[in-house]
């Protein structure tokens, strides 16, 4: 079975001309690793090219869309429909050669995550979900996982970014050090965002949380989790996680324990 709709074959054609640069150019950052100068520059082209690439792709195809992208930021067109790309999800695991990153794309729809699409061009595995049409990786339906016990579950995070502020540098350390002694396997701090939020929907992970995330790191994480019957809140249960960048993701199960947990 494969779910197929206008959008999701755009956004599939933009993910898979941009993931054969991305590709080539992880094949060349693995030799620079070596180098005095190291990847740092290399990466910073390579993001600008897939960005440049998926915009391309996505402008043809729906020129009238608005879109927001990490690296070029607005571009204003129709309100009523916005891609959200993040070109490269997982740009610290990139540039040290580690194979565990993402294309991000959602699509919104007056304000409303309707598509999304998260692409892993290493492992070949594509997730991507619309709204009322299920979530799929690849051609099989995904749903997420049914543990209901904390201690059977594997919970990612991700964070403090060295940016990040000392109160919220802290309340991370201190979530961390209260999740660690709930789970019976340590906790994963894999490094991209998009697959965290991939992988609850895959029921691969059991719930994800941080701090400080951005839009174009979470737009298409939403609808893939919703659509394979997950839950998508903030820290307090409700869903204002796009305005207070606080994200908690989970199976329909473990929502309201790690919220206990969470919430201030
Ligand atoms: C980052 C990744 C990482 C998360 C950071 C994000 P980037 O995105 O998603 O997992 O911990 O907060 O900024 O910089 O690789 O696009
Ligand atoms: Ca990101
Ligand atoms: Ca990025």
């Amino acid at each position: 079975m494969r779910l197929s709709s206008p959008n999701i074959n755009v956004m599939v054609k933009a993910c898979r001309k941009a993931a054969k640069i991305l590709i080539r150019d992880f094949g060349e950052v693995e030799k620079l690793q070596v180098s005095l100068k190291g990847p740092g520059d290399f990466v910073t082209v390579s993001d600008k090219k897939v960005e440049k690439i998926l915009i391309d792709e996505l402008q043809r195809a729906r020129p009238n869309y608005s879109i927001l992208s990490e690296e070029i930021g607005l571009i204003k067109k129709d309100e009523e429909f916005k891609w959200i790309i993040d070109p490269i999800d997982g740009t610290a695991n990139f540039l040290h050669g580690i194979p565990h990153f993402g294309i991000s794309i959602g699509l919104e729809h007056n304000k409303e995550i309707i598509c999304g699409i998260i692409y892993d061009p290493i492992k070949n595995e594509m997730f991507f979900a619309e709204k009322g049409n299920g979530a799929y990786l690849n051609d099989q339906r995904m749903r997420v996982s049914a543990r209901s016990k904390l201690m059977d579950c594997i919970i990612f995070t991700g964070g403090p970014a060295f940016k990040s502020n000392d109160e919220d540098k802290k309340l991370s350390l201190k979530e961390y050090e209260k999740f660690s002694s709930k789970v019976g396997t340590p906790l994963r701090k894999m490094g991209s965002a998009s697959l965290d939020m991939a992988y609850v929907a895959a029921g691969r992970c059991d719930g994800f949380w941080q701090r400080n995330l951005n839009y174009w790191d979470i737009a298409a994480g939403i609808i893939l989790v919703k659509e394979a019957g997950g839950f998508v809140t903030d820290f307090n249960g409700n869903d204002k996680y796009i305005e207070n960048k606080n994200i908690l993701v989970t199976n329909s199960k473990i929502n309201e324990q790690m919220i206990e947990i969470l919430k201030y």
